[in-house]
């Protein structure tokens, strides 16, 4: 059974009312319920985590560096934290980046992610299918032996 750690930065607890024209009107724990439906459903199993505080997530990620991997939404650290990078790049869990909104097409700050170069991939501008996307790269439904 593959194991997921999907783990949620600044502010991404507050989904359903932040901003829902930018990151829609699901919460988070609604989100989270359709990851662990979609992963029972392929043979896998999430694991959750959220927080507004910078090392409790550097901290999150060691956690889950044995994992199959890691679905990361970093918030605003994405932009700035190198102390996030540096520890994507420490642990053997692959790392997806996901964002809810399309941060390329956001203000001039957003287009910039110190993570993107050591997460082998990223996902971003499909709301809460973002996660649920990157849930299906790290639990396949075909076998086709791509990761
Ligand atoms: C976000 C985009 C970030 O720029 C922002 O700071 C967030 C949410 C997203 O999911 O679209 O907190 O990561």
């Amino acid at each position: 059974m593959k194991k997921i750690a999907i783990i949620n930065g600044p502010n991404l607890n507050l989904l359903g009312t932040r901003e829902p024209d930018k990151y829609g009107n699901e919460t988070l724990a609604e989100i989270e319920a359709r990851l662990s439906a979609l992963a029972a459903g392929l043979g896998g199993e999430c694991t959750f985590f959220q927080s507004n505080v910078e090392g409790e997530l550097v901290t999150a990620i060691q956690q889950a560096g044995e994992s199959d991997g890691i679905v990361l939404n970093a918030g605003a650290y994405t932009h700035y934290s190198v102390a996030i990078r540096d520890a994507i790049s420490a642990v053997p869990a692959p790392v997806i980046e996901v964002h809810l909104s399309n941060v390329s097409a956001r203000e001039e700050f957003r287009h910039t992610s110190v993570i993107a170069p050591v997460c082998c991939g990223l996902i971003a501008g499909f709301g809460s299918e973002s996660y649920l996307l990157a849930l299906r790269y790290f639990c396949p439904d075909n076998d086709h032996g791509d990761n």
